[in-house]
């Protein structure tokens, strides 16, 4: 069997099982065809000495392996012995997959001449443009050398270098992203450490059929814009058993120039000083068929995210099997330890207004030191949410002063609704509460009493129904 039919075969499967039955836990069966070309970038003079860079003997090896591709139509291997290789930007072409040995590590470039002019947007240790059948695995890493790009380390939130020369790139958020897939087809990134980036992990753009799985991805708690997972405009996305712990939003869909159809994210565990979940909010186009299933998010600024500011439209999400804990870290990272926060408003006075639709929340524990905030605008409501075997208990254990609502980006900003509420809702139609314990605490001292389990604010809340809803005060946890 072919890599790509391989591929496809694989997709099927995670697909077709998902909605049979949760049974798609099982490991895919994932192996590379035997009669594969194996190269090896020491052959092509790599030093692997973490000194001098290896830069043109890797591409010159990843060139190599996929002339036999484009020869062959049979996939090549470019295999990395133990070692640190230090390296600019490298170009992942089509058949070529990188097999990054256990005890071998890829470094990018610390340097602004490692990477190409800034106007071309393609700041990447490394990235697969245009490319089809190509992976990355190995059981090794890919370190971008994140430290080296902070100016200024601090606790609250870390101070990073900006390479802006020109002001082709946006404020602060001037670094390389460690891997990309741009334009590509049946991608497969799995069995690999993905370290230190920079700024963004691993960014997935415009791509049909990814699959991720079995990564780990190991970002900075304190930097900012350390995203575990993008994934923009792009169809047909698997993302499973990976352990993203970062200090940005780890997965993190987004619509920039098409919509993005069938991500699912499953048997997975994140941290992050972020949100752990969150569609936006780069939000053109619309986001649809999305599963997220059996995922642990622990001690996360914020847990299951939808921050729609730019016209485009939600629907279809499950978030089934799914344990949350938030808290609050610092205030210069947006959120307030809401475990579910859906929001649509439009991001300044140009921009239009997207509605979120057909939204399931089952079989969900919550510990959070914040409630559940809901909020659509007039003319993008939130219709047809349900939760369904929800536990979600309050308590709150850091010093952050309650009542404050985050609209940000944009919108109203950060607001003093001066509640401690259980439930925020506001322009909603349609949703059903099944089967909810929502429980409470007074036991700390924080002068943060909850005082209302659920808040209608005015506007319209419409269609709203509660079956076996129970709210309590525990007075003393244990
Ligand atoms: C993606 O996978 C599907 C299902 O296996 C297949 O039909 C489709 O051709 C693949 N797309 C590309 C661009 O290879
Ligand atoms: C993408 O690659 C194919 C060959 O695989 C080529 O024909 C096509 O021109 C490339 N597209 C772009 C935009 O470079
Ligand atoms: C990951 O790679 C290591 C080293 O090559 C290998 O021993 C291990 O079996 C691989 N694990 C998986 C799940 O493929
Ligand atoms: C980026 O660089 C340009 C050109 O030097 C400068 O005008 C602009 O103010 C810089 N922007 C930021 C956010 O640093
Ligand atoms: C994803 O699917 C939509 C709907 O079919 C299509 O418009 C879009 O071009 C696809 N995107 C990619 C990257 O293939
Ligand atoms: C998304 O998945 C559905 C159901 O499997 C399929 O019918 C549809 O074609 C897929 N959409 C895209 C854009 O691939
Ligand atoms: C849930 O995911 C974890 C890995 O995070 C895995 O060990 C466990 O088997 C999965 N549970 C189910 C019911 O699939
Ligand atoms: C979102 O839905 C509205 C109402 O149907 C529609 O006018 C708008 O064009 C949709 N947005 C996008 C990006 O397609
Ligand atoms: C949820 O995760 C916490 C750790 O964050 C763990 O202590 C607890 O047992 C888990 N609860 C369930 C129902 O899985
Ligand atoms: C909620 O708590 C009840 C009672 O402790 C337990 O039976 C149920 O499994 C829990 N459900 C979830 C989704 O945590
Ligand atoms: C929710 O949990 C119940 C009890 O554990 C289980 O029977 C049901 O299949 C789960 N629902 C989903 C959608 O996973
Ligand atoms: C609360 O603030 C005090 C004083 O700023 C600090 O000493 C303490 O560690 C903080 N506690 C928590 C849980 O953050």
């Amino acid at each position: 069997m072919g890599f790509s039919l391989l591929i496809r075969s694989i997709f099927l499967t995670l697909l077709f099982s998902l909605v049979q039955s949760r049974s798609y836990t099982s490991p895919p069966n994932i192996k590379l065809p035997g009669d594969s070309l194996t190269l090896s970038v020491t052959d092509f003079g790599a030093t692997g000495d973490g000194i001098n860079y290896d830069t043109s003997a890797i591409q010159s090896t990843i060139d190599a392996c996929n002339r036999h591709y484009t020869s062959s139509s049979s996939i090549c291997r470019v295999t990395f012995p133990s070692g640190n290789y230090l390296t600019a930007k490298l170009h992942l072409r089509s058949g070529v997959v990188l097999d990054v040995t256990e005890s071998a590590v890829i470094l990018g470039g610390p340097r602004i001449e490692d990477y190409p002019a800034e106007t071309s947007s393609e700041w990447y240790v490394v990235v697969a443009n245009n490319a089809t059948d190509v992976g990355i695995t190995g059981g090794g890493a890919i370190d971008g050398q994140g430290s080296k790009f902070v100016v200024r380390f601090d606790e609250k939130k870390n101070v990073m270098v900006s390479w802006n020369q020109t002001g082709a790139c946006l404020g602060d958020e001037c670094r390389p992203r460690l891997v990309g897939f741009v334009d590509s087809r049946n991608a497969e990134i799995w069995n690999i450490t993905l370290r230190e980036p920079a700024y963004w992990c691993l960014d997935i753009v415009r791509c049909e059929n990814t699959s991720v799985h079995d990564v780990s991805i190991l970002g900075d708690f304190n930097t900012p814009n350390n995203d575990g997972i993008d994934i923009e405009d792009s169809n047909n996305t698997v993302i499973t058993r990976c352990h993203i712990d970062t200090g940005d939003d780890a997965i993190c869909p987004k619509t920039y120039t098409g919509p993005l159809y069938n991500l699912t994210a499953t048997d997975s565990w994140i941290r992050t000083k972020s949100s752990a979940i969150k569609l936006g909010s780069a939000s053109w186009f619309d986001f649809k068929g999305l599963v997220f299933d059996n995922i642990t998010i622990f001690e996360s600024h914020r847990g299951l995210g939808m921050q729609i500011r730019d016209g485009g439209n939600v629907s279809d999400i499950t978030f089934s099997n799914i344990n949350i804990s938030t808290r609050y870290y610092d205030p210069s990272w947006w959120g307030r330890a809401e475990p579910i926060y859906i929001t649509t408003c439009p991001r300044d006075s140009s921009a239009k207004e997207g509605s979120i639709s057909n939204l399931l929340f089952v079989n969900i524990t919550i510990n959070s030191e914040n409630g559940v905030f809901l909020s659509g605008s007039p003319n993008g409501l939130l219709s047809d949410i349900k939760f369904k075997n929800m536990n979600i208990t309050l308590r709150r254990w850091s010093n952050y002063s309650a009542g404050l609502v985050d609209y940000r980006p944009g919108c109203q900003g950060l607001v003093n609704h001066s509640a401690t509420t259980g439930i925020i809702m506001e322009h909603v139609n349609g949703f059903s509460v099944e089967n909810v314990n929502l429980n409470w605490s007074d036991d700390d001292d924080l002068n943060s009493a909850w005082n209302v389990p659920l808040q209608f604010r005015p506007s319209t809340v419409n269609n709203v129904s509660f079956v076996g809803f129970n709210s309590r005060l525990l007075h003393k946890f244990v």
